[in-house]
């Protein structure tokens, strides 16, 4: 027996989602972390992903002012750092400083990536629409780097050895191989 939801109850009948953390920085190179449950590829070539993100978060205005951002991906071992900067703004403090993760120079824009994610995006922003009540924001992928443990002979990812976060109600879950 199904039963139908209705209103926002709609999405509980789709998929988890992974979890990212977006990097952004002002005017001045001050950096800020957003979590995301909103990521998805879009294009192979050229290589563009999309991202969701409310126009209330202090990351929107900085994405959008300076044209740019970077999506790192977290493992398991982060989750409590992951979820923080999911809860906190950017508005109220530097959240590298609060979570002790490490910022690390990107190589072709000016927002920093996080040293205990595994897997990294360098993205200038392509386009950007007004969807409901988020801004689907795409980047396109100017460089890209990854922990070369994670990767396999053919420089695939391994989901098994990168331990990625998916989640549903920002509860959050493991990657098992069936
Ligand atoms: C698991 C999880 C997923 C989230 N996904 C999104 C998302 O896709 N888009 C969004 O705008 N906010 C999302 N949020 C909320 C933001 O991360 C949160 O509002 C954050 O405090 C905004 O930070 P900022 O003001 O520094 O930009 C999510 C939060 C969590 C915990």
């Amino acid at each position: 027996m199904k039963k139908q939801l209705f209103g926002s109850k709609v999405l509980q009948c789709g998929p988890p989602t992974s979890v990212v953390l977006a990097t952004c920085v002002d005017g001045d190179g001050n950096p800020n972390i957003i979590t995301l449950g909103m990521f998805m590829y879009i294009s192979s070539n050229p290589p563009l992903v999309c991202i969701g993100v409310a126009e209330p978060r202090y990351s929107h205005k900085l994405i959008l002012e300076q044209g740019e951002f970077a999506i790192n991906t977290p493992t398991v071992e982060i989750v409590e750092e992951m979820h923080k900067c999911g809860i906190t703004s950017g508005r109220d403090g530097d959240k590298f400083k609060k979570t002790g993760l490490t910022p690390i120079p990107a190589q072709k824009i000016k927002s920093p990536l996080i040293k205990e994610c595994y897997g990294h995006l360098e993205c200038k922003v392509w386009s950007h629409y007004e969807c409901g009540d988020h801004t689907l924001i795409v980047g396109e992928v100017v460089a890209s780097s990854i922990n070369e443990n994670v990767l396999d002979e053919k420089d695939n990812q391994v989901l098994t050895k990168a331990n990625p976060v998916i989640q549903k109600n920002w509860s959050y879950h493991i990657v098992k191989k069936i």
